[in-house]
């Protein structure tokens, strides 16, 4: 687990996404972008999968979480994390807000380290009569988890059906995560060039 939170809100998320993938069978680190130790950096080096997290700034990710992906420059160009699985999740004040643009973010990350994006594995809640805001993906995202949370709110009260597509976004990057791993045990990898 790869975060920014700046107040809180994104934290939060990103415990719900560790629990979820730890349900799954995980061992997860979560590692906050903005104070990164040399251990952290080790734990992504050998990590399987990366999930991604930032909360939505002027329509993007936040500022330390680009510092963070602007440092791994020398392991894109060497492949260091190469065919690792990824994911992402983000939140922001607004129900939109232009958050989709973060995932984007998230997702070319990712494809520019040449790694597996994964994608949320939901339906879109609270997009009929009967449907309510307590709906898993109750905003509807596809690409990653897309959380709101009113800003005058704390982090302890990010909205639960959040809580819980961010649990289902960690479970199932666990179960992808597995089953990518027993994959490789059979099928010997190709030789590929590095990333860039
Ligand atoms: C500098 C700044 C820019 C923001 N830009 C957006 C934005 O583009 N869209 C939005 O909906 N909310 C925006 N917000 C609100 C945050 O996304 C929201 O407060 C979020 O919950 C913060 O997450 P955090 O507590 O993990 O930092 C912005 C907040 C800040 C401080």
């Amino acid at each position: 687990m790869v975060y920014h939170s700046g107040f809180g809100h994104t934290a939060t998320l990103a415990d719900a996404v560790a629990e979820g993938a730890r349900e799954a069978g995980a061992a997860v680190d979560l590692i906050a972008v903005a104070s990164m130790s040399d251990d952290d950096w080790d734990r992504l080096d050998s990590a399987d999968a990366m999930i991604f997290g930032s909360p939505t700034y002027m329509g993007n990710v936040a500022a330390a979480f680009q510092s963070f992906a602007e440092q791994t420059g020398r392991r894109c160009v060497e492949g260091t994390w190469q065919d690792k699985v990824a994911a992402g999740f983000t939140n922001s004040g607004g129900k939109s807000g232009d958050k989709l643009n973060t995932l984007i973010s998230l997702a070319v990350f990712a494809a520019q380290h040449h790694m597996h994006w994964v994608s949320l594995g939901l339906g879109p809640g609270w997009n009929h009569s009967m449907a309510s805001e307590n709906d898993l993906n109750r905003l509807g995202f596809f690409l990653g988890a897309g959380a709101a949370t009113d800003v005058d709110l704390d982090a302890a009260s990010v909205h639960p059906a959040d809580v819980q597509t961010c649990r289902h976004l960690g479970r199932r990057v666990a179960l992808v995560t597995r089953q990518l791993n027993i994959g490789r045990t059979l099928t010997p990898a190709a030789s590929a060039p590095a990333a860039s």
